[in-house]
């Protein structure tokens, strides 16, 4: 049995959560801003194929009375004695291969002032894997086999070891970067949220550089977008291609639509919301005839998902609010809405 924590964007904790409990051996034991705990009794390779989060870790311990106090340095360097490394390690290699004596980097994060720095407390615990376990350290995470992450909330701190080799939301396809561009595991989240099927139309119509189309046509999904923007489009092609994946992708106005009254049953998009990308006219009336657009080509069983920073400018004749859900990105805290018929 494997105890292991998930990191998730703030705002999509149940969603990660329901991703993880589907999969099989794997129990759900609790759920807390930003993190999922679970146990998992099988392989744990199928933690690597999570759309939705940010990264999975195995527990290998954690720590209470964690003070704000330089002393402390000395005491996470003695915890550190008793970290469960070399057992994680032995797993991890069940899943990706792990040198006798791995490269590690160590990332830390608070929540709380403190009179030491992350850095301080990096050493600390680094100085006791290398003396411990002949272990090298290195600064530079891309060169480390294995990420040891140290989270210290308040006075208390759970320690994990990555399971993968990079952060699970960096994804390898991604190439073309545009501002604006969506975090892949929001996009793989908006995805659940309208419940997209393998076979299914999914539209994106403001696609940028194509991250909701591509998370989609990995799930299956036959995709369609587009975008007023041709370096958008541009874009979209090269990651499309990079990430093996098809899909139609053509220059458009979101506002008139080349596509048939009710003839798409999954609409997911990240409308621009003016920090990002610019909208050259006023933002009220682009969101209402955009609105209006959708409204036309959904089909009546039909569901849409929106993510902005401005829900009260999404106004529909007939479609309801089903669901919505508040997350943190980029500094902002935009809204995920999903509408459908009543
Ligand atoms: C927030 S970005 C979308 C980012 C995208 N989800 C990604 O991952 O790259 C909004 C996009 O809407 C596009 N856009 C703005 N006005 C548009 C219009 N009238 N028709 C179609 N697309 C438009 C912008 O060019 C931009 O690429």
């Amino acid at each position: 049995m494997s105890s292991i924590f998930v990191l998730t964007t703030r705002g999509l904790e149940t969603i990660s959560a329901d991703e993880i409990a589907a999969l099989p051996d794997i129990t759900v034991s609790s759920t807390s801003y930003r993190r999922i705990n679970a146990e998992c009794s099988g392989s744990l390779a199928l933690l690597l194929n999570l759309r939705t989060v940010d990264d999975v870790y195995l527990t290998v311990g954690s720590w209470e009375d964690v003070l704000h106090t330089r002393d402390m340095l000395a005491q996470f360097n003695a915890w550190s004695d008793h970290l469960e490394v070399t057992q994680a390690a032995a797993q991890i290699n069940s899943v990706r291969p792990i040198p006798e004596k791995p490269k590690f980097s160590v990332s830390v994060s608070f929540i709380g002032k403190r009179n030491y720095t992350a850095d301080e407390v990096k050493v600390s615990i680094a100085d006791s894997i290398t003396f411990n376990h002949g272990w090298a350290y290195t600064p530079d995470d891309r060169d480390a086999n294995l990420n040891i992450r140290v989270f210290i909330e308040h006075e208390q701190a759970i320690v994990g070891v990555r399971l993968g080799t990079h952060a699970q939301h960096e994804r390898l396809y991604k190439m073309v970067e545009r501002p604006g561009a969506l975090k892949p595991t929001v996009a793989a989240a908006m995805l659940r949220l309208v419940d997209v099927q393998a076979g299914q139309r999914l539209l994106d119509p403001c696609c940028g550089s194509g991250t909701i189309l591509i998370e989609a046509a990995l799930m299956g999904a036959a995709v369609q977008g587009g975008d007023n923007d041709p370096d958008a489009i541009n874009a979209t092609r090269q990651n499309m291609k990079d990430a093996a994946v098809q899909g139609e992708v053509e220059q458009w106005d979101a506002r008139v639509l080349p596509l048939r009254d009710s003839s798409v049953r999954r609409i997911v998009t990240n409308l621009p919301w003016g920090r990002q990308t610019v909208v050259n006219e006023e933002l009220g009336s682009f969101y209402q005839q955009v609105c209006s657009e959708l409204e036309r080509i959904i089909h009546e069983e039909g569901r849409v998902a929106i993510l902005t920073s401005v829900p009260h400018l999404l106004q529909f004749n007939y479609l309801q609010p089903v669901q919505t859900l508040e997350i943190s990105l980029f500094g902002q805290n935009p809204i995920i809405s999903v509408f459908g018929r009543p």
